[in-house]
């Protein structure tokens, strides 16, 4: 998703920027930017693609190496196509700026300023904040009210800079959600970005911004302001004392808490991969042979193992949901010595991040051999089981260090999520269509809300639940629908890295059988977002409630029934998101809890005991 770099100093401006969008480029984009100050005036370099596009042009920009002020940016689209016109910077008269995050009102505001005269070129809600900049800085206001006063009548998740040929040399920030960090340069000056990647090059002191924060930049140094009042306040400054594996890990305690929060950078890049985003339509999939043989399947079998078999578990709802085709989905180690039925309408997919789990491969080889269809999805170029399969989807989560899967896990959903979606809106009603394009433009969403939702007090939330359950005897993770094969990776994760007993269970089967182990050292996750299954899902929360289970409820935070009913409360984010696109945001919180009582028990969270990356062997 988008990354900001906002520089004043007395350092080549357009370097640090480029170069802080070099280190941003891991978030995943789809077109950039880069505006700096030549004397007065301001001139934007921007295209679409790869940042190298941008880098090139800047090459024939001859006021380019002089500046000593500037921001850049990287795009993903979620308003308009991924296209020159869209990339940021945007100018709105003498204002410039970027933006990371969503504006939701943005047509409330888009229909106001139409209507005062103002005519936005671009189709991005972006743009429009520079509007009201301009508004109100023509009226005499300066640009640190008017972007003050600007941000107060947005609403939704976000982060801007901004720059105005009335101010040179002075850059203005607000964070109010999406992540911004700022720094003093020892050498004079400021940088703030998106994260501290771009900063640690200069300095290792660097302020994180909290929400509602506004921030003016100047060769002086930083000032920082309340939103809401304006006033003056004081941040500190932390000091990254990275080692280089810290560095590694840019600063996270652990592989799987980096690669956690990798996710929304991970869904940007695979959808950047399977989709072609210059297409305006939902679910622009993007030619690849996969497409041929998911279009034809009579009856679909995944073959996976572990999370990736969970993964492939939530696909089979959408599989059905949207393409209307029959989908089993198997455990690879069973189904490879189990003679099972085949015929040569099938395609059988074999779901694998390493792409070398013994099991998964062989039933890829000798169905292969049968002549059946097979497809591999795995996040792993050169794999043998990309090597072995008819086709394949590769997922882009880029390299997974920890042992636990957690973002090859969201991807491998992703996937299964765009071409069933893809392939089964040829095949729907005119309804089905409508629901399928309100599906994608909240999925383009889905990396900003989670970046902003890893960035809120989750974690906290979720440190002092598990500092309360910890001594537990056990867990049950229950869920309906989709919320199913999430309870199974809750569970999985669990024991995995904390290794504490865990189950997952379909929230329907607990009364036959496993609520006999209920009692009052029992902790049940009831994972209940606002979907068709919640009240089913409540209902068995209350039945194991009332045998002393101790509930930890997770739901919409509007949901004040589930929240009174459970001992702990855990907020999902996007209680608008169609229910299609609930498994993405529940997949962090499963993973924190296991990773926070794994971190209370002192295990070996990214090398657990027993276990292995890559499962080469049967
Ligand atoms: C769990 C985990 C394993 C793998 C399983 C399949 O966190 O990592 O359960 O999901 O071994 O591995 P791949 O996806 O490489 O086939």
């Amino acid at each position: 998703m988008c990354g900001i770099v906002g520089y004043v100093g007395s350092r080549p401006a357009v370097d640090v920027v480029v170069g802080g969008l070099r280190r941003l480029e891991y978030r995943g984009y789809d077109s950039s930017g880069v505006a700096h100050f030549s004397g007065s005036r301001i001139e934007i370099t921007k295209s679409e693609g790869k940042l190298q596009n941008v880098e090139t042009l800047l090459k024939t920009v001859s006021t380019a190496p002089a500046a000593r002020c500037g921001i850049g940016h990287t795009r993903w689209a979620t308003h308009g196509k991924p296209t020159t016109q869209n990339a940021h910077p945007h100018r709105t008269g003498h204002v410039v700026l970027v933006h990371n995050g969503i504006i939701e009102n943005y047509q409330e505001i888009k229909q106001q300023l139409v209507a005062r005269g103002h005519k936005p070129v671009s189709e991005t809600d972006s743009e429009l904040f520079g509007f009201l900049v301009l508004e109100k800085m023509d009226a005499g206001r300066s640009m640190l009210d008017a972007v003050r006063e600007s941000f107060l009548e947005v609403q939704g998740a976000c982060s801007i800079v901004v720059m105005s040929e009335k101010e040179p040399g002075r850059i203005v920030g607000v964070r109010n959600g999406a992540p911004m960090v700022a720094a003093a340069d020892p050498q004079g000056g400021v940088i703030l970005a998106s994260d501290a990647q771009p900063i640690l090059e200069y300095t290792r002191d660097v302020v994180f911004m909290e929400h509602g924060d506004l921030v003016v930049g100047t060769e002086a140094g930083l000032e920082f302001r309340e939103l809401q009042s304006g006033r003056p306040v004081a941040r500190p400054t932390s000091r990254l004392d990275w080692t280089p594996g810290a560095l590694d890990k840019q600063g996270f305690d652990h592989y799987m808490l980096k690669e956690i929060h990798e996710q929304p950078a991970s869904i940007v890049d695979t959808l950047n991969g399977v989709l072609d985003r210059a297409r305006a339509e939902s679910f622009p999939l993007a030619a690849q042979p996969a497409v041929e043989l998911l279009a034809a399947a009579k009856r679909i079998t995944i073959v996976a193992c572990g999370t990736a078999w969970h993964a492939s578990m939530v696909g089979k709802y959408w599989l059905e949901r949207w393409m209307r085709v029959p989908v089993t989905v198997e455990l690879a180690s069973e189904y490879r010595y189990r003679n099972p039925v085949i015929d040569p309408g099938m395609l059988v997919i074999g779901v694998s991040q390493s792409g070398e789990t013994a099991d998964t491969l062989a039933v890829i080889h000798e169905l292969k051999k049968q002549g059946i269809a097979t497809l591999a999805i795995t996040n792993t170029r050169g794999s043998s089981l990309s090597r072995e399969a008819q086709a394949t989807v590769f997922t882009s989560a880029g390299p997974e260090i920890g042992v636990a899967a957690t973002k090859t896990f969201t991807v491998q959903m992703l996937a299964l999520l765009c071409f069933a979606a893809a392939i089964g809106k040829q095949r729907l009603d005119p309804a089905g269509r409508a629901e399928l394009e309100t599906v994608f433009s909240q999925l383009v969403r889905i990396p900003h809300l989670l970046e902003e939702y890893l960035s809120s007090p989750l974690r906290t939330t979720v440190q002092s639940i598990a500092r309360e359950i910890q001594r537990s005897r056990g867990f049950f993770f229950i869920g309906r629908g989709t919320s199913y094969p999430l309870a199974l990776e809750g569970a999985l994760k669990l024991k995995e890295i904390a290794y504490v007993h865990a189950e997952g269970y379909a929230a329907g089967e607990l009364k036959h059988g496993p609520i006999a182990m209920i009692d009052g050292e029992m902790v049940v996750v009831v994972l209940a977002p606002t979907d068709a299954w919640r009240e089913k899902t409540v209902s068995n929360l209350e039945e194991v409630k009332a045998r002393g289970a101790r509930v930890i409820g997770v739901g919409h935070p509007a949901d004040e029934m589930l929240k009174k009913v459970s001992h702990h409360w855990i907020p999902l984010p996007g209680a608008e998101l169609h229910e299609s696109l609930l498994p993405f945001v529940l997949t962090p919180v499963i993973q924190l809890l296991s990773y926070e009582l794994a971190v209370l028990k002192g295990t070996d969270i990214d090398k657990p005991r027993n276990l292995a990356k890559s499962v080469t062997v049967e």
